[in-house]
This record gives C-alpha cells, structure tokens and sequence, in this order.
C-alpha cells in the first residue's frame, strides 16, 4: 500500500519551454484543492540541492498563464548528478516533510528524477516540457507548438525577403537531437528541404536538386535544418551550398532562442493545463516514477526510465510529403 503524500514539491528543470508556467498553476492550484501543501523548487535540481524551496498558494500562481519561461527558474544542476548532491537534497525535502515531487522538464530531468525516486523511495512524476519534443509516451510536449509557431511566423518573414531577392535562405531551427521543430516548421511553410537529426542527409542529392532548381529559374528556395542535423547545422550547410552554387545568392539565418520564448499557445496552455492536474491525481492514487503524457487525447502513463530510453518515430510518409509538396 502506497504512502499517503501530504506535501508535494514542483520543480522546472533543463530549458525552459512555453506552458511550463501553466503546469506550475494546475500542480498548485490541484494540489490545493486536494488539501495537500505545496511548495516551489527555485531552479529546478539547484533549488532542493541549496534548499531554495517556497511555500506556494493560490495567488502565488495568478497571472503566470499566459508568461513563457518559468516563475520557478530552470537550470541544469551538475551536482544533482552525483550521490552526495541527491542526498542533500534529499534532506532538505525531507526537513521540510515533502513526499512526493512532480518534475517538469525533459529527458535529462526524467533520468534525475528516475534515479533520484529510487534511491530515496521517494515518488516522482514527470511532466513533459520542452520544446524539442523528443519523449516517447505522449503526441505532445509542453512548449513545442509555440515554438513551432514562433519558427513558422519567422520563417514566412525570411520568405518575404527569399521572394523579393530571388534567394536561397538555410535556416536553422532548434531541436538538439530532435528534427520535429524543422520538420513541422518546414512543412508549414512550404519549405523545399528539411534535414534531420532522424534522417541521413545526402549533400549530393541536397546539392543536385538546388541545381535543378535553379535551372528551373525557381527562384525562391527554403531549406530548413535542425541545429542536430549530422551534417552539422546551418551554418555548415550554408557554407556547402555556397562553396558549391556560388551563383546562387543565399542567406543563412539561425533563429536560436526566440524560439524558446514569448506567450505560450492555446494548445500548450491546455495540455500543461491537463498534465498538471493529472500529475497531481498520480501522486494521490499513490502513482510511482511515472510521466504523465497525452495520446489521443487520453492521459497516459509511462514510467520515467521508458519515456528518456525511447524516442517518438518520425514516419516515412512524414518524408515523402516533403518530397512531394516541394517539386
Ligand atoms: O532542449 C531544448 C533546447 O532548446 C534544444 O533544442 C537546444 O539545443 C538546447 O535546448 C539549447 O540549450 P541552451 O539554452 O542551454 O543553450
């Protein structure tokens, strides 16, 4: 029979993604309405480690809905990484009677916490928020649609400036090891090439098709690259092309961290809306080491170790649209 938890704690950890302020005030608020105290963790792992950890209330949550990055702060904590950093910690929670914790953040926070959970027997829920998208056991992350469409928005206004120059713009999207932002971006905008960290890029092939379209006086050409591609990023890509198509006029355009911020969308806002609340029922209904995802449109649970292990599959068919809407 699970323990009772009494005094929960919510943390934001690794980079910050947009939403991640909305799961903030559905753990509080659920965690309230179920009578448990909550508390805030400052700078995710950081926080429990130099026990910089608030008591949260209702109004503590007011008006951080609509904000992008985290009232909590974020961090990657290098001490939470060894045994002595997991144990000072753990005694701070301790002191302060807290029970269980819910962990927003990515794959690098899921594996602390994993760790973390079963050292201490202590239960921890993970509520997936970044941007990247690249967790297995749920259709969405906290933060990817507004960055998705923050990429999208700056991407048409390159093309406006692609259109009246006639040129060639490489772009350069985030996602680490991840190609879901390019992906869905450069679909979204009509992109004629979008490389991958998930697919092998062929130079050649990338090179013979800018080629015939140039031939082909299509003027206006977009090709969009996640910063993880294997061939390198934009910036390598640009310099290829250039190198090998020095009629062609290109630009490259890195977009970084714009994409991290601003207003979250109606979508993360809901689904951080959804996670937060059901990550607090997990807790209750005595729930270990488990995220709480969405997929189709159910609440999911999938234990921690399994959502970092395994990554979301990109489909083939996802490819040959690209192909096939580009020609
Ligand atoms: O994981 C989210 C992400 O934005 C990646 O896409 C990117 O590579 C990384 O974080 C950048 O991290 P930092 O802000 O620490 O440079």
């Amino acid at each position: 029979m699970a323990k009772k938890v009494t005094k929960i704690g919510v943390l934001t950890s690794g980079g910050d993604a947009p939403g991640m302020n909305a799961a903030v005030r559905a753990v509080v608020r659920t965690g309230i309405y179920y009578g448990l105290e909550v508390y805030g963790i400052m700078r995710g792992y950081t926080g429990m480690v130099e026990n910089d950890i608030i008591p949260m209330h209702s109004r503590s949550v007011a008006n951080i809905i609509q904000r992008g990055g985290t009232i909590l702060k974020t961090a990657r904590c290098k001490e939470f990484l060894q045994k002595e950093g997991r144990q000072k910690a753990y005694n701070n929670l301790k002191d302060l009677g807290i029970d269980g914790l819910v962990i927003i953040g990515g794959d690098g926070s899921f594996r602390g916490a994993d760790v973390f959970s079963r050292e201490f027997d202590i239960p921890c829920i993970g509520i997936p928020g970044t941007i990247d998208k690249d967790i297995a056991g749920t259709d969405f992350t906290i933060g990817f649609d507004t960055a998705v469409n923050t990429a999208v928005e700056s991407i048409d206004k390159i093309r406006d400036t692609a259109d009246a120059h006639d040129r060639l713009f490489i772009i350069e999207v985030m996602g680490r090891d991840a190609g879901y932002i390019a992906l869905h971006s450069g679909i979204a905008t009509g992109a004629e090439h979008i490389l991958i960290p998930e697919r092998k890029t062929d130079m050649e092939e990338l090179i013979s098709s800018l080629q015939e379209k140039e031939r082909r006086k299509k003027l206006v050409n977009m090709v969009v690259v996640a910063e993880g591609d294997e061939f390198g990023g934009g910036d390598q890509v640009a310099a290829l092309v250039k190198e090998r198509l020095p009629n062609v006029d290109t630009r490259l355009c890195i977009l970084g961290h714009i994409q991290r911020g601003g207003s979250p969308t109606c979508l993360d806002r809901l689904i951080a809306s959804r996670m937060g609340y059901s990550a607090v029922e997990c807790l209750l209904e005595g729930r270990h080491n488990v995220m709480v995802g969405i997929l189709n449109n159910r609440m999911q649970y999938t234990l921690l170790e399994k959502a970092v292990k395994s990554k979301q599959k990109i489909s083939d068919e996802w490819m040959k649209i690209v192909k096939i809407l580009a020609s």
